[in-house]
């Protein structure tokens, strides 16, 4: 690899930089499937009857957000999908009524044949990944971090069979699962979404997700109309990145990729799995959405993958001189089917002209065109009818959230559980005592579920929106109190009568893809409320159970040490009875269940990611027969100095560690901002502290000019180009005081002399006068006024008119707002 390959800020290695792959020295896969002579004749028969742009409509995939089925009607494209954020109508959450009818409409739009089109019904692809996670009332599943602990292929294969019932159940006939990566840097957001760090488990467990999805191989059930298309993902080394950076640079030898990354395709494969998703990262600089001889010479070559490639979201604009509208490298790298949520229009017409004018080859576009179709073909969907009328969805009421589906949930969650430690026996809890369930995860289905659940972060959500799942808390009083003892909830664990014993329940906030990426292993840096909490109760001389949430193994001895026992309880979804479960002793004094998980991930030592020998090795696992004690470990974290979340500019009216915040006066002069007050030489610009939730933790601003700016710039500039990408937005805790003009903006800048602004003016006009509110302006609004978003060295820049007060509390990038001022209105 040379210098120039591992230079970041989204600087794009050549292609012919890209480092030789050996197909040759590739584990070999076996497609289970025999020829189909009659399933041929069909497809040639189809392919014969469409024109070229019905061709170039299969291939593309536009998200529901973006697309109506009059559009499908029209383009003939060959799929949809509904991304983590995207539900009916724009509804912020749906039940499966609601999933039903809009996969019933698209489905008739494909169908559609007026103006003398060829009927080919569509695909429509969701993230299922822990269950029917966007589905109201669906049974959410662990997430695969703690599938990984049970060590049970067997469940995994029942749990894939369950939550394919629920996807085909809303007339959804795709789920993008199972993710097969091997995470090996827990800093990387998505490490909840792989199974374990350890290939042999994670090939046994890719077998058995696919074959549960999608039926067994050479069985009837096989793609019938109770399973869905599997998708393994995200090909290649997508949890090989360095320093665990999401969509980030797999920098490693050909043989870490074939020898531990690719492990689950060729199980995937042999299991029949219909589809695979490239992966956004890049490998030694390449992006995967370009890379030929990954995609086409060992994927569809030595693993004779004979399904069809789809792309990630707008990945394949990452692609060296690709945009998200245009991309003609990734069809020609072997890419069957891009996934293009807003961006399919303008792909349609791009990819078309290329393929009329021989950018890509029409033998290309043929064999994309005809693996797509055949697995069409082969999973009935030519003859399954519209949704409305397949025996899954009429039965839905019964199969959503069914008893028998979160009885496998519940069975998941007690396989689980890993406990690293139970000193003094205080497990297993006598239910006939009186016990105290505390902490902030005590009750709370939302921490419980992590992301990917309802909404793409996970987060925003009550327990009102779960109908029919069980906290962790609920679930341990229902058990005590069945037992004749006594429980109760309190998330800030006081108390009236002295408990025997408290089960503390806390962990990470939900979080999704890079907005899980963390710089250590520390657990909530600067914030040890969890850890009072332990301390006091065990003060008060409370034996405590410490129950953590997470989605990866964290540094929290600290906390390990606080409690009298710790258990790893990962994010085990809505059936969170499951931990009483494993808890407690049944009412007559029996163990009915014992801890059965073990480490399918390392527990680290410090919060140094990768720093000698993990506290607790893969495999580690106690259970109630061992009687060990754990020594008081190390608190000593590896990290020094302040720790500043990702992505915040300015907290409590002054910018965070690595800014500077300053005030730009009409003339051009600069003064410091990060006091409590200031005024430009010119005074075209003042500042004033004042109060917002505490004492000076917010800034008035006074323009007297409105050539004047505020500006906060970054010690180095930025990457926000994967921000942008998603609906992540610049969020400000404002309030407007006066604003006698519209011409109020906000801005970025990317240099020097490079700075974009977007028009806020008439949207703040309609705020009320002197109300504190949270807004925030989508990233894409500012790529689209041209800043370069791999290179934001000025997170945050507001100018107004003259005239204009208004006070400013929090800069940060987020998702949570009150009100989204978007640029394309
Ligand atoms: C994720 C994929 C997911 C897709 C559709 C992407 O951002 O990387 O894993 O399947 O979105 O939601
Ligand atoms: C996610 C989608 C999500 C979208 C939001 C993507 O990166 O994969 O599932 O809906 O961002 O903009």
């Amino acid at each position: 690899m040379t210098a120039a390959l591992a230079c970041v800020g989204g600087g794009h290695a050549k292609a012919d930089d890209a480092q030789a792959v050996h197909p040759e020295q590739w584990p070999r896969a076996t497609w289970p499937l025999p020829k189909d002579a009659a399933l041929e004749q069909r497809l040639a028969a189809l392919m014969a009857k469409m024109t070229v742009e019905e061709k170039v409509g299969q291939l593309i995939q536009a998200d529901v957000l973006s697309v109506t089925p009059e559009d499908v009607r029209k383009y003939r494209l060959g799929a949809i999908l509904a991304g983590g954020n995207s539900k009916p109508n724009g509804a912020q959450l749906a039940n499966a009524e609601q999933w039903k009818a809009l996969s019933e409409a698209f489905y008739r739009a494909s169908m559609d044949t007026r103006d003398g089109h060829v009927a080919i019904p569509l695909l429509f692809g969701i993230d299922a990944v822990h269950g029917h996670n966007n589905a109201v009332g669906a049974t959410l599943f662990p997430q695969n971090v703690g599938l990984g602990a049970t060590h049970d292929p067997s469940l995994i294969r029942e749990i894939g069979a369950a939550t394919a019932a629920e996807v085909r159940a809303t007339g959804i006939n795709w789920t993008f699962a199972p993710t097969v990566a091997l995470p090996q840097d827990v800093r990387w957001g998505r490490s909840y979404e792989g199974y374990s760090q350890d290939p042999a488990l994670v090939m046994q467990y890719a077998a058995a997700m696919v074959e549960g999805l999608q039926g067994k191989v050479g069985t009837p059930e096989f793609l019938d109309s109770s399973h869905a298309i599997a998708t393994a993902k995200h090909f290649l080394a997508d949890g090989g990145t360095k320093n665990g950076k999401d969509q980030g640079d797999a920098e490693i030898s050909e043989t870490a990729l074939r020898t531990l990354h690719a492990a689950g395709y060729p199980p995937s494969i042999d299991a029949g799995v219909q589809t695979v998703m490239a992966s956004f990262s890049s490998w030694n600089g390449q992006k995967m959405h370009g890379n030929k001889a990954l995609l086409t010479d060992v994927l569809k070559g030595r693993m004779d993958f004979q399904g069809f490639v789809v792309g990630d979201w707008n990945a394949h604009g990452q692609v060296q001189g690709c945009t998200n509208d245009d991309c003609a490298a990734s069809i020609n790298a072997g890419l069957d089917m891009l996934m293009a949520p807003d961006s399919w229009r303008g792909l349609y017409e791009h990819t078309l002209a290329e393929v009329k004018s021989g950018v890509i080859p029409m033998s290309r576009v043929n064999d994309a065109v005809a693996r797509i179709l055949r697995v069409k073909l082969r999973a009935g969907l030519f003859d399954a009818g519209a949704p409305s009328t397949q025996p899954l969805v009429v039965k839905s009421a019964e199969l959503v959230g069914s008893p028998a589906h979160r009885a496998i949930a519940r069975r998941a969650v007690r396989e689980s559980l890993v406990l690293l430690k139970n000193n003094g026996g205080v497990l297993p809890i006598d239910p006939r005592k009186r016990i105290l369930v505390a902490g902030d995860g005590a009750d709370s289905i939302s921490r419980q579920s992590g992301g990917w659940t309802l909404d793409w972060q996970g987060t925003g959500l009550k327990n009102e929106n779960f109908p029919g799942a069980q906290s962790i808390g609920a679930g341990i009083v229902e058990q005590v109190r069945a037992a004749g003892g006594a429980a109760d909830i309190a998330a800030d664990g006081h108390y009236t009568g002295k408990p025997d014993v408290a089960v503390v329940v806390f962990g990470e906030d939900p979080y999704a893809e890079f907005q899980g990426d963390i710089p250590n292993l520390l657990y909530r840096p600067g914030d040890d409320r969890d850890l009072e909490l332990i301390r006091r109760l065990r003060g008060d001389g409370i034996p405590v159970v410490a129950v953590f949430l997470s989605g990866r193994p964290l540094w929290v001895n600290r906390e390990i040490n606080a409690a009298d026992a710790f258990v790893a309880a990962w994010l085990p979804g809505s059936e969170g009875g499951g931990v009483a479960d494993v808890l407690l002793r049944t009412r007559d004094g029996r163990v009915a269940n014992d801890f059965r998980g073990k480490l399918s991930y390392a527990w680290p030592r410090s919060a140094v990611q990768g720093q000698g020998e993990p506290q607790f090795p893969l495999g580690f696992g106690l259970t109630y027969a061992d009687h060990t004690a754990l020594p008081k470990l190390s608190e000593a974290s590896g990290i020094s100095g302040e720790q500043i979340p990702v992505g915040d500019y300015l907290e409590r009216g002054k910018a965070v560690h690595g800014y500077t915040f300053t005030l730009v006066g009409a003339d051009g002069a600069a003064v410091p901002g990060d006091v409590s007050s200031a005024s430009t030489a010119d005074a075209s610009l003042r500042m004033a502290g004042i109060d917002f939730k505490a004492q000076e933790d917010a800034r008035r601003f006074a323009w007297n000019n409105d050539k004047a700016q505020l500006t906060i710039r970054a010690h180095s500039p930025m990457d926000l180009d994967r921000e942008a990408n998603g609906d992540v937005l610049l969020v400000m805790t404002i309030r407007v005081d006066a604003l006698p003009t519209q011409d109020a903006w906000v801005g970025m800048g990317c240099g020097n002399g490079c700075q974009g602004h977007v028009a806020l003016g008439p949207q703040l006009a309609k705020l009320t006068p002197g109300k504190w509110v949270r807004v925030g302006v989508p990233l894409k609004c500012f790529r689209a006024a041209g800043v370069d978003m791999h290179h934001v060295d000025q997170p945050f820049a507001w100018g107004a008119g003259k005239g204009t007060e208004l006070a400013i509390s929090r800069v940060a990038l987020g998702t949570d707002v009150d009100q989204v001022i978007d640029c394309a209105k």
